[in-house]
Order: C-alpha cells, then structure tokens, then sequence
C-alpha cells in the first residue's frame, strides 16, 4: 500500500520506477503497479474528505502567497492552519487572509516540526537552498508535501526528500506546474494516440524574457550559483522534465551542454553609466534600466510582479520603489551585480531507440516564458506556440488545430503559467482528500529522474563533454 501510493500514477511511469527502486535501492516488488484505466492531470473533484484538507504554508513569499490562494477560491476544499516565514509582513499577509490562530503563525519552519502535527499537507516555498530540510522533516511527521522546484539542489538531497516521501507513506507533488497545464497534458494525449507516429526529435526552446532574466538572474534570487542553484536547475528543469515525459518510457542515454553568462558583464557596461539606475545619466538607453523595469510599471499602477518582489515588508507605492532602487539589490545596474548564473544554454539529449531532443533556453527575448516546442513524428509534425496545437500529418498533408480549455480563474494569484498554478493545486488537494497519489503529474519517481537528468546536463557543460546518463558523479 505505502509504495502504491508513492509510486506509481500512470502506468507509463512503471518503467521509470523499476530504474528508480534500484537508484533507491528499493525492492521493486514494493512498488506496486498502476491502476487499470487511470487518466491523471484531468481534475476531480474531492469526494473522500467532507471537510476541508488543512496544509501549511511554508514560506509566504511569492510563490507560496500564491498557492494559499486556492483556500480563498475553494474555501469548502482547503483551509490555510498555519504559516511560517522570518518575514513578518509576508506570514502576517497570509494570517490575516486565512484567519490563522496566533499560535500556528512561526517566524520558522523548524518550530513546526517540533508540534504534534496539526494539517494534513504541506506546502514548501522555501528558496531552493531550503528545500531538502523541510522537506524530509515534514515527510517524517507524515505530512503530505507540496515541493517548490527544483527539489532540492543536489542530487543526494532529492533522492533525500524521496526517500524520505516513500518511507513516511506520504504523497510528494513537485511545482512542475507546466505538467499541469492542460495543453501539455494534450500534446502527451496527442503523442500517446500516436497521432504523429514515432516521437523521433523534440525542440524545445525556454524564452526567459529579457527583463524576467535581468529581475531574476542577474539582480535577484537566482542570479547566483552559491545562494540559489544553476540556472538550468533553476529555471529549465520544467523544460528538461517536460521533455523527458513526451519522451515516454525511454531513458535518455546521452546528454551535453553548452553555455555561459553573455552580456550581463562588467565589459559591457557602457561608457557613463553608474553603479545604480536610479542615478544614471545613459539609463534612458539602456533595456534592462531598473527604472523602467520597477518604476516606470509601478507608476502605471502595476503593484504585481516583478515590482511586489522588490517590496520586501510593505505593499508597493511610489516612494518604497523608489527607496528599493536606491539602496536594494534590484536598484543596481545590470552590469555590475554577482551574478554568475548561464544567461543561454542548449542541452542535446538522446533517449533509448534514438530519439533525440534539444532545448535552448535563453534570456534575450521578447516572450517572457512562453515556451515554444515542435515534436517530430515518423507520420507528423506537432508544433506548440503556448495557444494552440497544430498537428500536420504526412499522410493526408492537412494540418489540425487542438486546444484545451482551463477552467483557472483568471486574475487570482493562481493564472500564473497560464492557469498551470491553479490545475497544480486543484490535483494536490484532490489527491490528499481522496488519498488518491494518482491524481498528481509530478510525482518523485519521474521527477527525480527528470532531476538527475538536469544534473547530468549540467555536468556535461561543466566538464565541455558528452555525459552517459547515470553513470560517474552528476553535477
Ligand atoms: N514552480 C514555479 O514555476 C516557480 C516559479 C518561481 C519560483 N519557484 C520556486 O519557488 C521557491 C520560492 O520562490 P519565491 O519566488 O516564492 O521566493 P520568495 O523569496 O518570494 O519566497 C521565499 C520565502 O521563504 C521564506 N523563508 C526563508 N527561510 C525560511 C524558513 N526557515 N522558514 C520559512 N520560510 C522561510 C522567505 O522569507 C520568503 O518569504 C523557490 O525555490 C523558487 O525557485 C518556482
């Protein structure tokens, strides 16, 4: 029972198990087989627990701001119990929407642990430094675990919080949220129904946006390696992971990797330019000026994203921007911050059978996120622009269009990647109240071999050679 629960989702992830309960050094006997007939990532509706399931939120930054948000939505199927975060502004937010008792409310993750355990699910939004400790803590006290992505930042640390996950009996969903997404799940429909016949090359390409990557990578959280993870962790193993499940039951073989930091270096910074936007006498010309970026957007009465995370204790206005820039991180000039994380990278794959894949993910673009794919068949060729899908089938040389519809409330904090935010937690809250692990698309076992993936990726780009998945130490 414990291994069916952790284990098995689809029956195509059976294959990836066995592998897996070796890697775990788990009996694959334990783990179980799917069940007959399952469809996941389709929703449901909760039909086991008649009273809400109750989680806690661990880190109330932006990402976890957002997932508690499901409870305002559906207030019949989540309830928010507790939160913990050393900033005071960010927990105080969520207890005052949530109406959290004082005595759940923690300045850290750890006083939780040493409670009697009071929800039934955990939500963990910690940066990805922070990952693996709760994780495997709040697992150990045998609570079902939400995790931010990546997992965890190491590859010892994620085959951790799995072990951990499988031995506690508790479910582990990973905020792969473009798993979610209805029209990725419709491309794996697509593939699965053989629509384009033999998958024989995949391209995928992660336009990071031009002034997402400098917010991001180059002034904020994931600019550095030592403080957050590499950015292909960081950012691409969504990327990496979605190729790994339209590959299917093939085990990806062979990787290699190229890329650097381009551009946001010293040498480029122009001549005139100071050390901070706010007094900078060429910031008029210069694209990733933080001025425009912050200001300039808060000034249009724009208080979400990117200008909230900038804000640290308060709610955005003029003169906190303004002060932000003048003295935070984000204030400083593009040129001249610690950031040493990949601005552009490709990674080549080739998978069992000779599939191969390519994915390019690059900062300097005018889409912010809006992945692009194209999927190479022996019968088709399906193509993906993030609105639709278009299939051209050899045969009859017609092209058909698929969509897929989202019933994700627009404008809450969960229309993030295109209302995948939503469909991520509308699953984990169905999968905890039915006790149904099946509900959940990202699971550990495809997760953590998606992970190793990134890891042997990056090795690849590390040591300029070609990687045989699996095998010496990953990244
Ligand atoms: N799934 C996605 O698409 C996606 C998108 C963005 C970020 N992320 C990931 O989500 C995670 C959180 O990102 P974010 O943008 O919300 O960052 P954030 O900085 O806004 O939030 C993190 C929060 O964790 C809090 N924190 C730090 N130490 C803590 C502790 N000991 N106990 C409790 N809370 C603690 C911080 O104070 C902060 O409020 C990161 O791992 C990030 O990589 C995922």
């Amino acid at each position: 029972m414990l291994a069916t629960y952790v284990w098995f989702p689809t029956r195509h992830n059976w294959f990836i198990c066995v592998r897996l309960c070796r890697l775990l050094e788990i009996e694959s006997d334990q783990c179980g087989r799917p069940a007959e007939g399952f469809d996941s990532c389709t929703g449901q509706q909760d039909t086991r627990m008649t009273s809400p399931v109750r989680v806690i939120v661990v880190g109330a930054g932006n990402r976890g701001d957002n997932y508690s948000q499901f409870a305002t939505i559906h207030p019949e199927r989540m309830k928010v119990v507790g939160v913990a975060d050393p900033r005071k502004f960010a927990r105080m937010k969520l207890q005052q929407r949530h109406k959290i008792e004082d005595e759940n409310v923690f300045n850290d993750w750890r006083s939780i642990v040493e409670r009697q355990k009071f929800a039934d699910a955990v939500l963990i939004c910690t940066p990805d430094r922070l990952h693996k400790e709760p994780a495997v803590a709040f697992a150990k006290k045998g609570y079902h675990v939400l995790l931010e992505k990546p997992m965890a930042t190491t590859v010892e640390d994620c085959t951790a919080i799995v072990r951990a996950c499988t031995e506690s009996d508790v479910m582990l969903s990973v905020a792969h949220v473009l798993r979610y997404d209805p029209l990725i799940h419709k491309i794996k429909e697509l593939i699965d129904a053989g629509v384009i016949g033999d998958v024989i090359h995949i391209q995928h390409l992660e336009p990071v946006g031009f002034y997402h990557f400098a917010h991001s990578f180059v002034r904020g959280n994931w600019r550095n390696q030592a403080e957050s993870s590499f950015a292909l962790l960081a950012k691409s193993c969504h990327d990496i992971d979605l190729i790994h499940h339209w590959a299917g039951a093939r085990r990806c073989v062979k990787v290699s990797s190229f890329g650097s930091v381009s551009h946001f270096k010293k040498e480029n910074k122009p001549a005139g330019a100071a050390d901070r936007c706010m007094e900078c006498s060429v910031e008029n010309d210069c694209p990733y000026s933080a001025c425009k970026i912050y200001l300039d957007r808060m000034k249009q009465g724009h208080t979400g994203w990117p200008v909230s995370v900038i804000c640290q204790s308060s709610l955005p206005d003029i003169e906190i921007v303004t002060e932000a820039l003048k003295t935070g991180p984000y204030g400083r000039c593009v040129y001249e911050c610690d950031n040493d994380v990949c601005s552009n990278q490709v990674v080549n794959m080739e998978f069992e059978g000779g599939l191969t894949a390519a994915l390019s993910m690059v900062a300097f673009t005018e889409e912010i996120c809006q992945r692009k794919t194209a999927i190479y068949g022996s019968k088709g060729e399906l193509s993906y622009d993030g609105h639709e899908i278009r299939v051209f089938d050899f045969l009859t040389q017609r092209t058909t269009k698929h969509t897929a519809l989202s019933n994700a409330p627009k404008n809450s904090g969960l229309s993030g990647h295109g209302g995948a935010d939503y469909h991520l937690m509308d699953a984990f809250i169905s999968a905890v109240a039915n006790n149904d692990p099946s509900l959940i698309c990202s699971g550990p076992e495809e997760t953590l071999m998606s992970h190793l993936l990134v890891f042997d990726a990056e090795r690849s780009r590390l040591e300029s050679s070609v990687v045989y998945c699996g095998e010496g130490k990953r990244a």
